[in-house]
């Protein structure tokens, strides 16, 4: 895992939009955002994605003018990110509009272990904000015995090595949530980075992500 620091105007293009998201998530107004299976866009919860604790709200650039802003300040730092740490042609790979999904972790029954299973994510790089102190989010690579806990930062965007990047020799990142604090809801956003299709023959989103 990689940890990158965020600039004041990082901060605040993330936060503007914690509200309006949780109100539609809080409120009938999410099943306006129909689920788009093709773009992996709009409102989904434990129906669409069934090992999620969550429900989440997907969005890619044109869902409106302050989601375009996090789409592509997003996709600037990945890009800036993808360049400096590996090179120009990596990133010239990639599809350069990354896929952004808030998530609402909701409360839990506190004899539940995970609020999330083990796994690693289906792309190259994802980026994780969370907004809300909430424990519980662990991650280790295959060569840890220990899974460490991920600690909060408002001012860190976690950085995540998916399924991809095991074809390049970078070990993956293994991320769980364990229910430390059930009784709390945790706001995160994550940004989802991966090859243009034609790098990935068959191979689709959906299916990498188990999503229906
Ligand atoms: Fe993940």
């Amino acid at each position: 895992m990689d940890v990158i620091k965020i600039d004041i105007d990082t901060k605040k293009i993330l936060l503007s939009i914690f509200k309006p998201v949780v109100e539609i998530l809080e409120s009938n107004l999410k099943y306006d955002y129909v689920y788009d299976d093709v773009n992996l866009t709009g409102y989904i919860d434990k129906s669409i994605e069934p090992a999620a604790n969550k429900e989440t709200f997907a969005f890619k650039y044109g869902t409106g003018k302050i989601y375009d802003r996090v789409v592509n300040h997003l996709s600037h730092l990945g890009e800036k990110y993808i360049i400096e740490k590996f090179d120009y042609r990596f990133w010239n790979m990639h599809d350069q509009e990354p896929l952004i999904r808030f998530h609402r972790y909701y409360e839990m029954p506190d004899n539940d272990e995970y609020r999330f299973f083990p796994h690693y994510d289906y792309g190259t790089i994802t980026f994780s904000y969370c907004y809300n102190d909430v424990r519980g989010m662990q991650w280790k690579t295959i060569d840890d015995l220990d899974w460490k806990d991920m600690k909060y930062d408002q001012n860190e965007l976690k950085v995540f090595f998916g399924q991809i990047m095991d074809d390049f020799c970078f070990g993956k990142t293994y991320h769980r949530m364990i229910n430390s604090e059930p009784e709390k809801i945790r706001y995160s956003l994550t940004c989802h980075f991966d090859l243009q299709q034609k790098f990935l023959g068959s191979d689709t989103v959906k299916k990498r992500l188990g999503i229906k």
